[in-house]
């Protein structure tokens, strides 16, 4: 007998295609969301779903599985949608899609290092406004950014993302600084210097990119106190997740020039990420589109096919978060 998969979300044609091919499988063609009340009734006639980061799988979710599903194969690599805690007491597996997406998040990075130093929002909307024309011109105020050759981006988080990264930000000249839960190998650092002590490393950063995922020690990881110790000209990324940033000290530090900018890619409460974000001109911002590619996708989507195909299949998982 065929197992029976549910697909929560869109994904990949080829992925899903391959999916059919082996299971009996309910996609979402229409990529309407499901109900966090609807999803954990329909998942209990399912052995596996494949999931996104879109989908609320937390303790509420598990406590209405009660039998029959064995696998949650997540099409990203972050997981903190998903009670880990949960799956583990009701033993269900959990797999992501990790590597496959790290050079389009790298990209990204890039994007927002070179949008936030080089005013790229407030550009954008003076062309968009047709403001332009009454700009004076001043060839050491009008539109004067920072350049970012030469200087030193710090990264928190220094595993596969933080360390492509570091890779494309090495390629604009920037010295890499980082702080990690571990000194990496030579190899790896790649010339990067290490702190083990995040407070110490802040003061040395023109820009901060932060690359881990989000856990209970990572929350708000830039607060107040954090903040409070960057140089003025500190411009802050974030492609993580938002929850390593308490919005309420980033914004208050960039309404007051306490820092330089920020690019950021992912926030508190998405979609509804705090709207001050959208009235401060020294602030880049983007929908989480990190691993937004084509290609990116397809990768990811495959995998997590590929991760219920070898569950089912009795051979070991691509990649098992528990
Ligand atoms: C991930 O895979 O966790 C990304 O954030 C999704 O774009």
């Amino acid at each position: 007998m065929r197992q029976k998969i549910l697909v929560t979300r869109k994904i990949s044609d080829l992925a899903e295609e391959k999916l059919k091919k082996e299971f009996d499988v309910q996609l979402n063609p229409t990529d309407t969301p499901i109900k966090d009340d609807d999803l954990s009734k329909l998942a209990n006639n399912f052995d596996g779903i494949v999931s996104t980061g879109w989908d609320n799988l937390g303790i509420n979710f598990f406590e209405k599985i009660e039998r029959k599903l064995k696998i949650i194969s997540q099409v990203g690599v972050g997981y903190d949608n998903i009670s880990i805690l949960s799956a583990q007491k009701k033993k269900i597996k959990i797999t992501n899609t990790p590597d496959v997406l790290n050079e389009s998040v790298a990209e990204i990075t890039i994007l927002l290092i070179l949008a936030a130093s080089r005013r790229a929002t407030e550009g954008f909307n003076l062309v968009r406004s047709y403001k332009w024309k009454n700009l004076p011109p001043d060839m050491t105020k009008t539109m004067i950014g920072n350049s970012v050759t030469g200087k030193t981006l710090g990264i928190i988080g220094m595993g596969r993302i933080g360390r492509i990264a570091a890779k494309r930000a090495k390629a604009f000249g920037m010295k890499i600084i980082y702080n990690n839960r571990n000194k990496l190998s030579k190899d790896l650092e790649d010339g990067a210097k290490y702190y083990s002590d995040i407070n110490t490393m802040l003061p040395e950063c023109d820009f901060l990119s932060i690359h881990t995922p989000a856990t209970a020690e990572t929350k708000y990881i830039l607060n107040a106190s954090t903040i409070s110790l960057l140089p003025k000209h500190a411009v802050v990324i974030n492609t993580s997740r938002g929850s390593t940033i308490d919005d309420d000290a980033l914004i208050d530090a960039l309404e007051n020039k306490k820092i330089y900018a920020a690019g950021l890619d992912v926030f508190n409460n998405e979609p509804n990420l705090d709207k001050r974000y959208l009235k401060l001109d020294n602030c880049f911002v983007l929908p989480h589109i990190g691993s937004a590619t084509h290609e990116t996708r397809l990768a990811m989507s495959m995998m997590a096919v590929d991760n219920i195909y070898c569950y089912f299949n009795k051979k070991p998982l691509i990649s098992e978060v528990v």
